[in-house]
């Protein structure tokens, strides 16, 4: 099985720099793509309250016989949710089926409403009551963060960012590792997309790897965490083997070239989602 180096976040905690995203991944099949992410050897698993899927990953780590302990799980609070985060991560304690959260973010700044202040001041609680072992956001932008620092004590651990060859958010990304703030990619392949770039292609065939080992070795080499999502067994374990790839520095900044401006997701300044 591949080794994932772990990085260490900025309150000590360590989390396997390469995980599973369980984004889109239909409840219904989760327990069973969980636990084929736990054979393949994923040790880190990704979900949200608002992908509706948390019950089914709870029941993949039950049923894996893995050790809790051996597994870093993160969640993140609904957008809805800003004003009521005490009660909400306690809904995703019980269906996640566990006590403690490895790590715990705010899935998106929602700005039109003005409360990611109080849900973090609500999250530095459950932190400090050891109900989190580290607690970050997702979609910050720096205006965000600025807002958050500014107001609060604890400096977020991750900002879980949409990050991926062609879309690179540097300036975001750059912030971040300056305050300390681990950067995690979100939509890590371009949801498929990035895969077809032919510097992606040709630097597969020169190293004999797949386009998605490329591009995953290209984020663990610039030293993102990352975790890319797969419903099928080959792929995944494709994808952890990326960790065994060590590009070279002009292997990696021929992928950073590729960078286009090209969001998939909503901008996080309006976005609301308030679905989620
Ligand atoms: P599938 O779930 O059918 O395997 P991202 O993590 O950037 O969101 O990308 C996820 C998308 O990329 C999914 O559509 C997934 O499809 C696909 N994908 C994941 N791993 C690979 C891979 N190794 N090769 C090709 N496509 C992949």
């Amino acid at each position: 099985m591949p080794i994932v180096p772990n990085l260490t976040l900025n309150n000590g905690v360590t989390i396997p720099q390469l995980g599973f995203g369980v984004f889109q991944v239909p409840q219904g099949q989760t327990q069973r793509v969980v636990e084929d992410a736990l054979e393949a050897g994923y040790r880190h698993i990704d979900t949200a309250a608002a992908y509706g899927n948390e019950a089914g990953v709870g029941a993949a780590i039950a049923a894996s016989g893995v050790a809790r302990e051996e597994i870093f799980i993160t969640t993140k609070l609904r957008n809805g949710e800003h004003g009521t985060a005490a009660e909400a991560f306690e809904a995703s304690r019980r269906a996640l089926g566990v006590d403690v959260i490895d790590l715990y973010l705010i899935h998106w700044p929602v700005p039109s409403k003005a409360l990611f202040v109080d849900a973090w001041l609500a999250m530095e609680k459950i932190y400090a009551a050891e109900g989190a072992r580290a607690i970050g956001v997702s979609n910050f932008l720096q205006e965000h963060l600025d807002t958050l620092l500014a107001a609060t004590t604890v400096v977020p651990a991750v900002n879980q960012i949409e990050l991926h060859p062609t879309f690179q958010q540097a300036a975001l990304a750059a912030k971040c590792r300056a305050l300390g703030i681990a950067v995690e990619a979100y939509s890590p392949l371009g949801q498929g997309a990035d895969l077809n770039a032919a510097a992606v292609i040709a630097l597969a065939q020169k190293r004999g790897a797949t386009p998605a080992q490329i591009v995953l070795g290209w984020h663990l080499g610039i030293g993102n965490i990352v975790i890319p999502k797969s419903t099928h067994l080959n792929r995944m374990s494709e994808n952890l083997a990326a960790a065994e790839i060590t590009l070279s520095r002009d292997e990696l900044d021929a992928i950073t070239a590729l960078d286009a401006g090209a969001r998939i997701g909503t901008d996080p300044a309006e976005a609301a989602h308030t679905q989620m």
